[in-house]
C-alpha cells in the first residue's frame, strides 16, 4: 500500500518509536542482566538504512518519531541521524524526540535542541545516590542531573519517567514529584512490565499505581488534565505544585484502544506491540532488490498483525511469563 497506516481494528497509526541501538551505559535491574547480552553491532540497522526507513514510514503518515534505545545517546552517530530526521521537523514530522537516561545529555543538549527536537524525556527513577546505584548498578545519578539541567538550558522541555518500584523508590515519590514540579518538568510514573528475564524478580518490586495514587491523593489535589500526547499516559494537574503528573499504569489501566504506535528496534524489527510477538522485518525488507515495494508491503503486513492489545500481568499471583525480549530491545 501507499496510504495511511490503519490496523485491523481501526487505529490509525502515526507514531514511530524507533530503538537505535540496544546498548546501554546503565544495568537497571528491573530492565537487564548485569551482564546483558548485547547484538553484535553488524546486527544493527546503518544510519543510511534508519533514514531510509524513517522517510518510508513519513510517507505513511508517520507524524511523530521517539528515538530511543538502550540509550540512544550512546550510540556514536546519533547526532548525525537527529540532525537527518530533524530536517522533517516542521514538514512531514510534528515531532521528533527522544527518550534518554541522561546520564550524556549534558554533552549533547546544545546540538539536539539545534538538530530540532523539542522535548526529552528523561528516565530518573531515585534523587538518592545510593539508591541510583544500587538500581541501576552505576554510580552515574550526579551526570544525569547535571543532563536534565543542561537539557533545560537548551531550551528543551524535559519530562522525567519513574518506574515505581516497592520498597526502592515508593517512599520517594511525591518528594520527586515536587522536586521535579519544582524544577518546572513534567513527570511520569510507570509500572513496570514484564519485559525480559532479569536477576531480580520483578513481582518483589511491583507496585500498581492505583495504590501511589491514592495514597497521593492524600497529600496533594489531583485533577484529570485534557492534556495528551497520544501516548498511555494518564495526565494529571496537581493544585499544590502548579505540575502535571503522568500515570502509565499498562497492568492497572490498559490503554491499548487508543493506541497509535509501532516500534522498530535497533535490528530493524518492527513489533507491533510492545507486549507481543508479532513482528515484520523490515532489515530485510530495506536490503531486498526491491527496497521501497518491500518495505510497503511489510507495513502493511504489520498493519494486519498488530493485536488488539498487550497481556502483560503481575500482581500478588505472580507475573505472566516475561516476555523474552527486554525493554532494551524494542525501546519502550
Ligand atoms: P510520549 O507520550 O511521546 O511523551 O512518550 P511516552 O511517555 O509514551 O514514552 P517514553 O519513551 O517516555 O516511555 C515511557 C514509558 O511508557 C516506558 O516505560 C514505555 O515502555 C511505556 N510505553 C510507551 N508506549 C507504550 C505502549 O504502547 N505500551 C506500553 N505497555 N507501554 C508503553
Ligand atoms: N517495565 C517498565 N518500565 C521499564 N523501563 C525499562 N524497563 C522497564 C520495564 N521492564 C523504563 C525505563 C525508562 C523507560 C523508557 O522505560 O526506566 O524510563
Ligand atoms: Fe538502560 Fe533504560 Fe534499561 Fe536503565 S532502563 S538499563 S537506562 S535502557
Amino acid at each position: 500500500g501507499t496510504g495511511p497506516l490503519v490496523d485491523a481494528f481501526n487505529r490509525r497509526i502515526s507514531y514511530l518509536r524507533l530503538s537505535v541501538t540496544d546498548r546501554c551505559d546503565l544495568r537497571c535491574t528491573y530492565c537487564m542482566p548485569e551482564k546483558m547480552q548485547f547484538l553484535p553491532r553488524k546486527d544493527v540497522l546503518t544510519l543510511e538504512e534508519l533514514h531510509k526507513l524513517a522517510l518510508g514510514m513519513m510517507q505513511r503518515g508517520i507524524t511523530k518519531i521517539r528515538l530511543t534505545g538502550g540509550e540512544p545517546l550512546v550510540r556514536r552517530d546519533m547526532i548525525d541521524l537527529v540532525r537527518a530526521l530533524g530536517r522533517h521537523v516542521g514538514g512531514a514530522l510534528e515531532e521528533l524526540t527522544l527518550t534518554t537516561n541522561g546520564t550524556r545529555l549534558a554533552e549533547f543538549a546544545d546540538d539536539l535542541a539545534s538538530a530540532g527536537i523539542r522535548r526529552v524525556n528523561v528516565s530518573l527513577d531515585t534523587l538518592d545516590p545510593d539508591v541510583f546505584a544500587a538500581l541501576s548498578r552505576r554510580d552515574r545519578l550526579e551526570s544525569v542531573l547535571e543532563g536534565i539541567a543542561a537539557a533545560r538550558e537548551a531550551g528543551l522541555r524535559v519530562k522525567l519517567n519513574t518506574v515505581a518500584l516497592k520498597g526502592i523508590n515508593e517512599d520517594m515519590i511525591p518528594q520527586m514529584i515536587g522536586w521535579a514540579h519544582g524544577e518546572g518538568h513534567d513527570l511520569t510514573l510507570i509500572e513496570v512490565m514484564p519485559l525480559g528475564d532479569v536477576e531480580d524478580d520483578r513481582v518483589d518490586h511491583y507496585l500498581p499505581l492505583t495504590a501511589v495514587r491514592e495514597r497521593l491523593e492524600q497529600r496533594f489535589t489531583l485533577t484529570p488534565s485534557a492534556a495528551s500526547t497520544g501516548g498511555p499516559a494518564r495526565y494529571f494537574d496537581i493544585e499544590e505544585t502548579g505540575g502535571r503528573l503522568g500515570l502509565i499504569s499498562p497492568l492497572t489501566n490498559n490503554f491499548c484502544s487508543g493506541c497509535n504506535r509501532i516500534r522498530v528496534t535497533a535490528t530493524g524489527q518492527l513489533y507491533a506491540c510492545l507486549g507481543g510477538a508479532e513482528k515484520v522485518d523490515l532489515r530485510a525488507a530495506l536490503r531486498s532488490d526491491t527496497p521501497d515495494d518491500a518495505l510497503a508491503a511489510a507495513l502493511d503486513e504489520a498493519m494486519r498483525i498488530k493485536p488488539e492489545k498487550h497481556h502483560f500481568r503481575i500482581d500478588e499471583r505472580g507475573a505472566a511469563p516475561a516476555q523474552p525480549r527486554h525493554m532494551s530491545m524494542t525501546g519502550g
